[in-house]
């Protein structure tokens, strides 16, 4: 079950679960763990390559889907009945309020569950899954949308990155 991230592409985007299957097969038997009915949720993931103090989510607290109006989140609309979960390969791991998650473990979370990235401590590749419940939000239906994932951001912090 251990994976060369290295030779993976970047990941998925508002994907059904079939294109997961489909565009990144080598992923079944961590998906296979899924706690979860796989159909009833959205898929999203993102490979990175990162060096040291490089940061591959959001470095600041923050709750993950939350709706938008004219780019102001509103945390009224959200639904935390509704569940979502992450699974990551490995460090730099996801800080939430009560600690921090571990590598390779499915967790269940939702949209008021404030968490954080954490910085690269060294050169790693690193897996980030993401599935949310399409009550939250539905796979893209754009006829032709491209689920495969082209593109993976890093943020970076302003005193201390290296290159
Ligand atoms: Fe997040």
């Amino acid at each position: 079950m251990d994976i060369d991230w290295s030779k993976q592409h970047c990941g998925v985007k508002k994907a059904p679960f079939n294109e997961v299957i489909k565009l990144m097969p080598d992923l079944i038997p961590i998906l296979e763990s899924f706690p979860d009915d796989h159909l009833n949720f959205t898929w999203d993931i993102k490979v990175h390559m990162l060096m040291p103090r490089q940061y591959p989510c959001i470095p600041h607290w923050h709750c993950d889907n939350i709706p938008r109006e004219n780019g102001i989140q509103r945390f009224e609309k959200s639904n935390p009945e509704f569940p979502m979960y992450l699974w990551i390969s490995g460090a730099p791991l996801t800080q939430f309020r009560n600690g921090y998650i571990q590598p390779k473990k499915w967790v269940k979370f939702n949209q008021l569950d404030e968490h954080r990235g954490t910085a690269a401590d060294d050169f790693c590749w690193r897996c980030f899954i993401r599935a949310t419940d399409k009550n939250i939000y539905a796979p893209c239906d754009i006829p032709g949308y491209d689920f495969q994932r082209r593109h993976s951001q890093v943020y970076l912090d302003e005193d201390t990155y290296q290159w």
